[in-house]
């Protein structure tokens, strides 16, 4: 597994652990935490566009099947720096890919991005819905998935591309969260808002065509979509084609229902003030999930309130970030 000292990475290899599953982590730790991977799991520091280190990895420990998380994600920075988002999100995967095709691996599960559609113009965005990514960031994980699918057609490697939508929340054992350090997301920042550990939240535009003028989202718990990544593999492992899946739950919330819900969460009003929109921000976006749910036999287990009440509980420990 690559990027498996990440976010959504560490809360995969915990599940797949706890699902009895052998793995092995590949990470840079440029921007993951040894802390995050448990002592029991091997953890390889590395990049994955090492081919030679990727073929002694998949011949150590026998490697059947690769997730692959590993990836830059900031829409803002990629923007600004488009070369490192096609060097390490694009380039770096081929590598990757080539290296473990050529180590006997057939099955890949890659951790692709709603970003792949830019601005939907229709919504729930199912997975027919046009890819017009409108960031590098989004641009580097469609081209991937395009790459995936000529390794299938022409080295027999079957995949699926799971399209996160915007994941958030933390264990809820509370040993692994995510990083606020490193990460621009709404979640982190509200939480650390509400904590006074950073100044009070921007909300990004009140005049959106919505219910209360506030962005809509679909935000899905980090466990949900770990779940996923095993349901995928599953899927591969019982002879599934190579695909495409939305991961999200289905339901929007607004910029000001997080606000709400973190206030109750904390028991005290989350500061904020509103600014300009954010230049590329879509007014609404949330996932139609129907065919992970078919395909995958996947539905999302939380809601709302379990990603507040779990974020909080990991940004108010001292564990976070991986103190
Ligand atoms: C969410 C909402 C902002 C910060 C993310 C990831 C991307 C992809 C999709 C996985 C927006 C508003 C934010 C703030 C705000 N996921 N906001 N004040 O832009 O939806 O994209 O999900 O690949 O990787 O970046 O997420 O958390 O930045 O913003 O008002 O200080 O919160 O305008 O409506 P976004 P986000």
């Amino acid at each position: 597994m690559t990027g498996g000292a990440g976010y959504v990475g560490s809360h995969t290899v915990d599940l797949l652990l706890r699902s009895g599953r052998d793995c092995v982590v590949l990470d840079s730790l440029e921007f993951g935490s040894r802390k995050a991977v448990p002592t029991t799991v091997p953890i390889v520091v590395g990049a994955i566009h090492d081919q030679h280190l990727v073929r002694r990895i998949c011949a150590r420990y026998n490697v059947d099947s690769l997730i692959h998380c590993a990836a830059y994600k900031s829409v803002s920075e990629s923007m600004n720096h488009p070369e490192r988002y096609f060097a390490n999100n694009a380039a770096s995967g081929n590598q990757l890919f080539d290296a473990v095709a050529g180590a006997g691996v057939r099955t890949v599960v890659f951790s692709s991005s709603c970003s792949v559609y830019g601005t939907p113009a229709n919504v729930p965005v199912t997975e027919d819905e046009p890819t017009l990514p409108e960031s590098p960031y989004g641009e580097s994980k469609l081209m991937t998935e395009r790459m995936l699918g000529w390794y299938d057609r022409c080295r027999q490697m079957r995949s699926v591309s799971l399209r996160y939508f915007n994941a958030a929340g933390a264990s809820f054992d509370g040993h692994i969260g995510e990083d606020w350090m490193v990460s621009s997301n709404l979640v982190p920042i509200v939480l650390e808002a509400v904590l006074e550990r950073r100044p009070p939240v921007k909300v990004f535009g009140s005049d959106y065509p919505t219910a209360d003028g506030t962005a809509i989202r679909d935000y899905i718990h980090v466990v949900d979509l770990a779940i996923g990544h095993l349901r995928a593999l599953e899927y591969l492992e019982n002879q599934g084609s190579t695909i495409t899946v939305n991961l999200g739950t289905g339901v929007g919330s607004s910029v000001l229902e997080i606000l709400r819900c973190t206030a109750a969460v904390a028991g005290r009003p989350v500061p904020y003030e509103f600014a300009p929109r954010r230049v590329g921000d879509p007014a609404c976006v949330y996932a139609d999930n129907r065919r992970a749910r078919e395909l995958l036999h996947w539905q999302p287990s939380y809601g709302l309130d379990d990603i507040i009440s779990s974020a909080y509980q990991w940004h108010a420990s001292a564990r976070s970030p991986f103190a």
